[in-house]
C-alpha cells in the first residue's frame, strides 16, 4: 500500500531523488572532524618513511653513502635504486607508456626528484636520516626551455633511450623527442589557409601549473608475511587501476592485494597516477615486515608530483570577411617534464586535445602535438580537466578572440556565427569527435542579455574614451569564454588505461526491510558522490535516498571501475548506478505482479512502487516489494533483490557553457577587479543542483588561480621558484570573487538519464574567460595576446609595453 494521505509531490520529495537539492551527507562527517584520510590509519608497529631528494635538476649520482643515516636512532632502512634493483623495481611503467625512475638510478632529471627512502620510528627520525645520507652529485647542462628541447646540441636527458628512435606513441626525432600525433586533414587545412580571406596567427601559452589538493598523497602499505597479503591504503582516484598496477609489477596475486582509498582530500587529477612514494612504502613494508605510512609535505607535493597543463599552442584560424571560419590549425608543443608520466587513456597522447575545434563549424582542422623532455617534474595530469581539455578550450577560445579583434568584429557576434547550429547534432567534428547534443545559440543569448551585454559594451567604449583624454587610469575588459567539454571517458572503443576498457561499475543490493547499499567503483574526492548517488537510486527505484548507503574505494568489495577524474563519474558510473537500479525494478515488477496477481504488462512504475494501470487503489511499495523478495517470490525465482551493472557508454558527454567575465585593470598598478563573473552551465539533466552550483564555484576559483596567478615556475637553472604556497597563488576567500551561475539543460541522448559531467567545466569554461576580459581590457592600447598568468606585476608590465603608463 502506498500512504493515499500524500500527495503525489510529498512522494517525490520524501524521496529526495534527482532533482532535488539533497544536502550532502558526507559533511556531518566532515564538519565535525570525523573524516577518516590516509594520514588517520594508524597500525600497530608502523614505521614512517621519507624521501631525500635532489637539489640539482640534472646531475650524475656518483655515490650514495648511507652510513650516518643508519646510525640515527630510529632509522631502520635506506633503499636506493640499487636495492630495488633487486625486486625489479627501480623504473616503474607510467600511464603514459613511459617509464619512470623510482628512485634516481645514476643520474637526477629533475629538482627534488626521489634519490633514497629512510624508514623509520617515527616521521622526525625519518626526516633526520634524510638529512644525514650524503650523495655526491656532478651536475650536468640544464634544459628548461621546451622550445630549446630539440636543439642539435640540447643535453641529452633520458640516457636509458639513447639510440631507441621509436617510443609508446611512434617515432622520434631527437634524442629529447617522446611522439608527435598528429589528427586532421593537413592538405584540406593548408589549402584552406591559402584562399583564406583573413588570417591569425598567435603562440599561446597556457603555462605549468599543479592541482595542489589539501591533502597531499600519501600511502600506508602493510604487507602480511603470513598471508602473502599486501594492504594499501592511500590518496587514489582509481583504487582498482592500482591494485591491478601492484599485482603486474609486484607479481603479488591480485587477490592478495587489498587497495583502500579512504576519504580524499581533494583530487583534481594529482591523485591518478602512480608516485615512487607508493612502490617504496609497499617494499619497504616487505623488507621490514611492518606496516609503512608515506605522507609528502606540501613542497615535496608541488614539486614532484604531477604538474598540468605546460602546453605552449601555436594557433592559426582562417576565415572569411564576413567571420566565418574555414579553417583551424594548431601545433602543440607539450612540455612533459623528465618522464612522459601523463594520466591520459593509453591511446592518446596528447589526451582529448583534438576537441580544439571547440563549439564552433570549422569544416576543416588539422593538429599536430610535440612532446618533449625537459628537466622538469613529470606528470601532465588532468587538473580538473577532461584529458588536455582545458588547454584546447584555452587555444581555441582565445584563437576566436584574436580574429574578432583582427576582423573589427564583436567577439559574442562572432562565435554565435560559428557556433554549431541545434539541427547539426550529432555532430562530426573535423578532427574526430560526434559532439551527442547542443544548443549553444540559447545559452550564450541568456548569458548576454543576463549580463546586459550591449550596455557593458557601451560602457567600455566610454571608458576607453575617458582613459584618452586623461580622466581615468583604469580599463575594462570583458571576457567571453564559450566552451564545449569531452567527459565520460570513455567508450571502450577508444578508451583503456594500461589495456583496461574504461567502463565503470555499480553493485546495489536492497535489504528485506526497504534499505539497501550501492558500492560503486568510482571515488569520490569531495564531490559528493555519497549524496547525488543516493538520489539516482531514489528516483530509478522509489526508494528514499536517506535509505541508500553508498561505498567506494575499497577494492575487495566495490566492483572493478576505472575510477574518479575527468568528470567521468557521472556520465559512466553515473549510467552503471542507473542500470543496475534498473535490473533491480525489472526484478521488482515481477514480484509486485505477483504479489497483486497480475500480469506484469499490467503494471506501472509510479514514483515509490507499482500500480496497476487504471487501479490507483492496488498497489505495492517498494518496501513491500523488498520484504517480498525475501519470502514471497514467484515460484522459480531466485529470492534477493540486488542487481551489478557494468556500463561501457557509447560515446562521451559534451557539456557545455557560456562565461562573461568584468573586470577593471588600474594600469598604474597592474591590480585588477573582477567586477562581475557569470557562469551558465549546461551538464544535461542535473541531479542535484546544490552540489553542481559547489561545484561551479570550486572551478571557478581553480580557474581564477590559474589565470591570474598560480603557476609553477622554474629559474634558468632549473629551480623551482613558486614551490611553496609563500609563492604558488592558492586563493583564499578574501581574493575570490562572486559568482553567478546559471543554466540550461539539454540532456545527453545516449546517457540513460541524460547526465552530462559538470565538475571540469568551470575550469575549462573559467580561464579563457579571464584571460579573455584582460586581454581585452588592454586591447585597445594596441595588444593582441598577453600570456598567462594575468598577476599584478604582468599586468603592469604589459601596461608598460604598451605605452599605457605615460
Ligand atoms: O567525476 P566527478 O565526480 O569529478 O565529476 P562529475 O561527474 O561532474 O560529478 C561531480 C558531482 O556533481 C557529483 O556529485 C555528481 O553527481 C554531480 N552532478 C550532478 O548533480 N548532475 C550532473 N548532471 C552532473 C554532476
Amino acid at each position: 500500500m502506498n500512504d493515499m494521505t500524500l500527495t503525489k509531490e510529498q512522494r517525490e520529495a520524501r524521496l529526495e531523488g534527482m532533482g532535488c537539492k539533497r544536502k550532502r551527507v558526507e559533511d556531518i562527517r566532515f564538519t565535525q572532524g570525523r573524516g577518516n584520510y590516509v594520514d588517520d590509519v594508524k597500525l600497530p608497529g608502523m614505521l614512517h618513511g621519507d624521501f631525500v631528494r635532489s637539489p640539482h635538476p640534472h646531475a650524475r649520482i656518483r655515490s650514495i653513502n648511507k652510513d650516518a643515516a643508519l646510525k640515527v636512532p630510529g632509522v631502520l632502512a635506506v633503499l636506493t635504486a640499487d636495492d630495488l634493483k633487486g625486486v625489479n623495481l627501480a623504473w616503474m611503467p607510467t600511464l603514459a607508456g613511459d617509464v619512470q625512475m623510482v628512485l634516481a638510478d645514476g643520474k637526477v632529471l629533475f629538482q627534488n626528484q626521489e634519490v633514497a627512502f629512510v624508514v623509520a620510528t617515527d616521521r622526525y627520525a625519518a626526516d633526520d636520516g634524510v638529512n644525514a645520507v650524503e650523495v655526491d652529485y656532478e651536475p650536468l647542462p640544464v634544459l628548461v626551455d621546451p622550445f630549446k628541447s630539440m636543439d642539435a646540441d640540447a643535453p641529452v636527458l633520458r640516457e636509458d633511450l639513447e639510440g631507441k628512435m621509436t617510443g609508446a606513441h611512434g617515432p622520434r626525432k631527437h634524442h629529447n623527442h617522446i611522439f608527435e600525433w598528429t589528427v586532421g586533414d593537413r592538405d584540406l587545412t593548408d589549402a584552406a589557409f591559402r584562399k583564406a580571406e583573413v588570417t591569425i596567427k598567435e603562440m599561446i601559452s597556457y603555462h605549468r601549473t599543479h592541482p595542489s589538493p589539501l591533502e597531499t598523497c600519501q600511502s600506508v602499505c602493510s604487507f602480511d608475511k603470513i598471508k602473502g597479503e599486501l594492504t594499501i591504503w592511500g590518496t587514489f582516484q582509481a583504487p582498482h587501476v592500482i591494485r591491478t598496477v601492484v599485482a603486474l609489477i609486484s607479481k603479488i596475486p591480485e587477490h592478495k592485494i587489498h587497495v583502500i582509498a579512504p576519504d580524499i582530500g581533494g583530487g583534481f587529477g594529482n591523485k591518478v597516477g602512480a608516485y615512487p612514494g607508493y612502490i617504496c612504502s609497499a617494499v619497504a613494508s616487505i623488507v621490514t615486515g611492518r606496516p609503512v605510512k608515506w605522507v609528502e609535505d606540501r613542497i615535496e607535493n608541488l614539486t614532484s608530483t604531477s604538474f598540468a597543463r605546460d602546453y605552449h599552442m601555436t594557433t592559426e584560424i582562417a576565415a572569411t570577411k564576413e567571420g566565418k571560419v574555414t579553417g583551424l590549425r594548431v601545433h602543440v608543443l607539450a612540455d612533459h617534464g623528465a618522464f612522459d608520466a601523463c594520466a591520459d587513456p593509453s591511446k592518446w597522447p596528447a589526451g582529448f586535445f583534438n576537441i580544439v575545434t571547440g563549439s564552433y563549424d570549422f569544416p576543416t582542422a588539422h593538429l599536430a602535438v610535440d612532446g618533449v623532455y625537459t628537466n622538469k617534474a613529470p606528470g601532465g595530469v588532468a587538473y580538473r580537466c577532461s584529458f588536455r581539455v582545458t588547454e584546447a578550450a584555452y587555444c581555441i577560445e582565445r584563437g576566436m578572440d584574436i580574429l574578432a579583434q583582427k576582423l573589427g568584429m564583436d567577439p559574442a557576434e562572432l562565435r554565435l556565427k560559428n557556433f554549431v547550429r541545434p539541427e547539426q547534432f550529432p555532430y562530426q567534428s573535423a578532427l574526430g569527435w560526434e559532439y551527442d547534443s547542443g544548443d549553444y545559440h540559447t545559452a550564450m543569448r541568456k548569458a548576454m542579455e543576463t549580463v546586459q551585454y550591449e550596455d557593458l559594451r557601451k560602457e567600455q567604449a566610454a571608458k576607453r574614451e575617458a582613459f584618452r583624454r586623461g580622466e581615468t587610469r583604469e580599463i575594462m575588459g570583458v571576457g567571453i569564454s564559450f566552451f564545449t567539454e569531452i567527459v565520460g571517458a570513455g567508450p571502450s572503443k577508444n578508451c583503456d588505461i594500461l589495456g583496461i576498457a574504461m567502463f565503470d561499475s555499480c553493485e546495489i543490493r536492497l535489504h528485506p526491510t526497504g534499505a539497501g547499499i550501492a558500492r560503486v567503483g568510482s571515488k569520490s574526492q569531495g564531490q559528493g558522490h555519497e549524496t547525488t548517488w543516493a538520489q539516482i537510486i531514489a528516483t530509478e527505484l522509489g526508494i528514499p535516498a536517506d535509505d541508500i548507503m553508498v561505498e567506494e574505494g575499497n577494492t575487495d568489495t566495490a566492483p572493478y571501475g576505472l575510477g574518479t577524474y575527468g568528470s567521468r563519474s557521472t556520465p559512466v558510473a553515473g549510467a552503471a548506478i542507473a542500470m543496475a537500479a534498473r535490473k533491480i525494478r525489472a526484478k521488482a515488477q515481477m514480484i509486485a505482479a505477483y504479489l497483486l496477481e497480475v500480469h506484469e504488462g499490467d503494471l506501472e512504475f509510479d514514483i515509490d512502487g507499482f500500480r496497476v494501470k487504471g487501479l490507483p487503489e492496488r498497489f505495492k511499495s517498494m518496501k513491500e516489494i523488498c520484504w517480498a523478495a525475501y519470502n514471497s517470490i514467484p515460484p522459480g525465482m531466485e529470492p534477493g533483490l540486488e542487481a551489478v551493472s557494468y556500463y561501457d557508454p557509447p560515446n562521451m558527454t559534451y557539456p557545455f557553457g557560456a562565461y562573461i567575465c568584468v573586470m577593471d585593470i588600474d594600469v598604474d598598478t597592474g591590480v585588477y577587479k573582477v567586477r562581475r563573473f557569470y557562469a551558465l552551465d549546461d551538464c544535461g539533466t542535473r541531479i542535484n543542483p546544490m552540489i553542481i552550483e559547489g561545484q561551479v564555484h570550486g572551478g571557478l576559483t581553480e580557474a581564477f588561480a590559474i589565470a591570474m596567478g598560480q603557476e609553477i615556475r622554474y629559474d634558468d637553472n632549473g629551480n623551482v621558484v613558486t614551490g611553496s604556497l609563500m609563492d604558488f597563488f592558492l586563493p583564499t576567500a578574501v581574493e575570490t570573487p562572486h559568482w553567478e551561475t546559471d543554466f540550461t539543460v539539454t540532456p545527453s541522448p545516449h546517457h540513460p538519464i541524460g547526465a552530462k559531467g559538470v565538475g571540469e567545466s568551470p575550469n575549462v569554461g573559467g580561464v579563457p574567460a579571464f584571460s579573455n576580459a584582460v586581454n581585452d581590457a588592454f586591447s585597445f592600447l594596441g595588444s593582441t595576446h598577453i600570456q598567462m598568468p594575468h598577476d599584478f606585476w604582468r599586468n603592469w608590465q604589459a601596461a608598460k609595453t604598451l605605452g599605457a603608463l605615460g
